[in-house]
């Protein structure tokens, strides 16, 4: 099966206990919007991806996987849109959960959220019993208070962050989870995935920091300047545009470094650039050109 159409079905079963009639219909609702259509879906094809570079194409415990991850994905940016945080009406082109549904019930659809990406993996740990519990290990870990998610959005709460610091928990965390994840469902070892993992969501925020300044909108499906509104660290704010690009470029080109010697190796470091380049190729003329354009060529 191709891999977006797999992923599709791998998040729909995640769901299905929404179902069962016992699901409020509003949150019902909220939490399915979060969801589908859904966005570029990255981390899940990150998952199953790895999980086939290391000898498993069609294992449903990576299905899971891939789905725990997209799911935790979705409950961070529905959270990450409330007002408490980045107050932001819009998100992939249409209105933001809180914006369509209320502040309670996209609160309540980020937490549920959370809650049956774990209970998918859960569910398969009796049929998986040693891969199984690391999956749930390493899913969690890209979300926890210690360096996953809830930390990089804790840091802006701090007085002070480092930015790659930050930058690394709040993205990096749940890509290496996801690749992780995809390793951890094959069986094999992890440690010589863990790097790269790191080094692509750097690479994916530095790209979606320059977005922020650089590109549209309505290019985006969500608001642009919002690093300097809410005066958020970020990889252009840091550092100049040309620096900013550099910095791109060399920790992209370590991710793919890192890529560990398994079958399809070559596919894997040239989607690397693929999968920042789309944050960039929404890059549109009308905002950069009051602005310098950064130089993105190199990283075809
Ligand atoms: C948005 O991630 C949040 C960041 C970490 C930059 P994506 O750009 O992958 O969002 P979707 O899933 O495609 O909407
Ligand atoms: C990205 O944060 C990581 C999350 C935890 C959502 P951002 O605030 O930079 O992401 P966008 O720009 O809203 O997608
Ligand atoms: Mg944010
Ligand atoms: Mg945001």
């Amino acid at each position: 099966m191709k891999m977006r159409p797999r992923i599709e079905l791998a998040l729909e079963k995640a769901l299905e206990s929404l179902d069962n009639g016992d699901c409020p219909p509003r949150l019902r609702e909220a939490i399915r919007y979060a969801v589908f259509p859904g966005g570029a879906r990255v981390r899940p094809e990150l998952t199953l991806a790895i999980a086939a570079a290391c000898g498993e194409p069609s294992g449903e415990l990576a299905d899971r996987a891939a789905a725990a991850i997209e799911l935790l994905h979705c409950a961070s940016l529905v959270h990450d849109d409330l007002p408490c945080f980045d107050d932001a009406a819009v998100r992939r082109g249409r209105p933001s959960v809180h914006a369509r549904f209320g502040e309670p019930l996209a609160v309540l659809a980020g937490d549920a959220l959370i809650v049956h990406a774990l209970d998918a993996v859960c569910e398969l740990v009796p049929a998986y019993p040693r891969r199984g519990p690391i999956v749930m290990r390493v899913v969690a870990a890209g979300v926890g208070a210690a360096g996953g998610i809830i930390a990089g959005q804790a840091w802006e709460s701090e007085p002070s962050v480092d930015l790659r610091r930050y930058q690394r928990a709040k993205t990096g965390a749940l890509f290496e989870a996801a690749i992780l994840a995809g390793a951890a469902s094959a069986g094999a070892p992890l440690d010589r995935w863990r790097n790269m993992g790191r080094l692509l969501g750097e690479a994916y925020q530095i790209a979606d920091d320059i977005a922020d300044v650089f590109a549209s909108g309505a290019a985006l499906g969500k608001p642009v300047g919002q690093d300097r509104a809410h005066q958020r660290p970020s990889a252009v704010r840091e550092l100049d545009i040309e620096t900013a690009t550099r910095r791109l470029n060399d920790v992209l080109e370590a991710a793919r470094d890192a890529v560990p010697r398994c079958a399809g190796r070559e596919a894997l470091r040239q989607r690397f650039a693929a999968i920042t380049k789309a944050h960039l190729s929404r890059i549109a003329p009308p905002r950069a050109t009051s602005a310098a354009r950064p130089p993105v060529k190199r990283l075809s």
